[in-house]
């Protein structure tokens, strides 16, 4: 067995997701991209007491952690278990820029900066499809059924055109415009909206999958929109996916109110993004100026924090 070096980090993205949340949990396609404007660390360090969490929702022992952080000391455990390595005296510092339970990829991103940080301070080598693996674990405590989408986008360097089972697509958003991102300042729900949304499949199956279908074809319309640079129709189908994404009961009236007030001022298009029932709703605008102006706006009308995104070349930066 080797020394644990002194520390070691790891490292991640929050994520929005364009078109086809929920949906994508069904088998259709989303379209999401990484989010470097808010990034998470992970610093692990030696420490003589018990392993310890400080972050700024928790700071403590990891065994009297909150359930809610249960998804992170199951990862901790299977992972010091896999690579035979104690998982005592880890001393887990983690420094989040995304906004908590928020439909940005809080708990995916955090994880992947988590099992990043393990493997960096244990000295083993970790491939993509090992880090999806465990991703993937930790995302089915904190989303009961995840697609899969948010572990992929918050470790990914591009966007991605995701469908679950098929090989992932990379997807340049190659286009002109400006995407604003509000936050409600409510706490999205998406295990319990995911969940809820299961649950209409059950009683109303063929309602519900046809605007599961639905949500499916206004994304595969979305992804010829950015290959042909056509922002108008990209707008028009973002607002169409926020009506399909209502009838599955995943917004509520403060990401509609939102939505109508980025639609009544000029953008091209507006929806929620994420798992819904608060968290985020995003905007398309042609230029910077129309989307300062909106974000002004949804400002003035409730969100707590708008951030706005350049598309195109530099989606990246
Ligand atoms: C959550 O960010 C996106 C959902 O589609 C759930 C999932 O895909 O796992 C709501």
């Amino acid at each position: 067995m080797k020394t644990p070096p002194e520390q070691a980090t790891g490292s991640a993205h929050g994520k929005i997701i364009l078109m086809g949340e929920h949906a994508v949990v069904y088998g259709e396609p989303a379209i999401a991209f990484p989010f470097k404007a808010t990034p998470v660390k992970i610093e692990i360090r030696q420490t003589d007491s018990l392993t310890h969490i400080a972050s700024s929702y928790y700071q403590g022992v990891l065994s009297n952690a909150p359930r809610s952080l249960s998804n992170l000391s199951v990862l901790i455990e299977t992972i010091c278990s896999d690579l035979h390595q104690s998982s005592n005296h880890l001393f887990v510092t983690i420094t989040s820029f995304i906004p908590a339970e928020r439909g940005m990829g809080s708990s995916a991103a955090v994880a992947t900066a988590l099992v990043r940080a393990l493997f960096s301070y244990f000295d083993q080598p970790l491939d993509r499809a090992k880090l999806l693996d465990y991703v993937d674990i930790s995302e089915k405590i904190a989303h009961g059924n995840p697609s899969g989408i948010d572990a992929r986008v918050t470790s990914s360097e591009s966007p991605l055109f995701y469908k679950k089972g098929s090989a992932i697509e990379l997807l340049s958003l190659n286009i002109s415009g400006y995407l604003i991102l509000a936050d409600t300042g409510v706490k999205g729900q998406t295990l319990q909206s995911v969940a809820d949304v299961a649950d209409q499949v059950n009683a109303l199956p063929e309602e519900t999958m046809a605007i599961i279908s639905q949500i499916g074809q206004l994304t595969q319309k979305a992804k010829e929109a950015i290959l042909k640079n056509q922002r108008e129709t990209l707008g028009v189908l973002m607002t169409q996916a926020h009506v399909s994404l209502r009838q599955l009961n995943v917004s509520n009236a403060v990401l509609d109110h939102l939505v109508d007030t980025a639609l009544s001022h000029g953008a091209l298009g507006a929806k929620l993004t994420g798992g819904g029932r608060g968290g985020c709703m995003i905007a398309l605008t042609e230029t910077e100026k129309a989307a300062d102006t909106i974000s002004n706006k949804l400002m003035e009308k409730g969100a707590v924090a708008t951030w706005i995104h350049p598309l195109g070349a530099d989606i990246n930066e």
